[in-house]
């Protein structure tokens, strides 16, 4: 079992995703530390009912170097080989990536990348509705210093946007496909030696 972190802001479904996964043996991992930048997210609800470490690295405009310096060493001396970015809604500062090494991140984005980069969650779904695309989808893609959804696509699955959407019934159709792409991504990872 490879030893992975995630990191997440707030509900925490991709999490659940990756701790059901684990469970029933579709995904050869533990999660050795769950990160979040807020106190209150569910998420951490979650991990703590699946016996997962947590850690709160409140993230201000400025804690934020500090903060993700002893983010980014917690998550290396937990022993991950890998670091999820689930629903993580903060920009990653250098401090952070300085502290965390050579440990590959990626995360997941609700859209079809490099289409409606740049937005969160529910603001996606509304820009891909106004633009009158007939799909959209869900991006899992490596993370690097300094850049906001971008990098190597791991794995990409498209949805369909059907008349009569709202961001609403989108986000739902979206969000079931994340789940199942989320594991397919660090399952893929994994088995190619992370
Ligand atoms: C997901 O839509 C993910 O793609 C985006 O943030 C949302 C997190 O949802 N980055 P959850 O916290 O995993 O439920």
């Amino acid at each position: 079992m490879t030893p992975i972190a995630v990191a997440v802001s707030g509900r925490g479904s991709n999490l659940q995703a990756l701790i059901d996964a684990i469970a029933v043996g579709r995904l050869d991992a533990e999660i050795v530390l769950v990160a979040s930048s807020r106190p209150d997210a569910p998420a951490i609800e979650r991990a703590k009912q699946a016996k997962i470490p947590t850690g709160v690295f409140t993230v201000t405009k400025e804690t934020r170097a500090a903060s993700q310096s002893a983010m980014g060493h917690a998550i290396r001396n937990a022993g991950a080989r890998l670091l999820v970015l689930a629903g993580y809604d903060r920009y990653l500062a250098d401090a952070f990536w300085d502290a965390l090494g050579e440990i590959p991140v990626i995360n997941i984005h609700p859209s079809l990348l490099p289409a409606f980069a740049g937005l969160n969650n529910m603001k996606v779904h509304e820009a891909v509705i106004a633009s009158g695309a007939t799909e959209t989808g869900v991006t899992v893609h490596r993370a690097h210093r300094g850049k906001l959804d971008e990098g190597e696509i791991v794995v990409q699955r498209r949805a369909p946007v059907l008349p009569g959407d709202t961001p609403e019934s989108l986000a739902a159709r979206v969000l079931a496909v994340e789940h199942q792409v989320i594991v397919e991504a660090v399952q893929h990872l994994l088995s190619s030696a992370v």
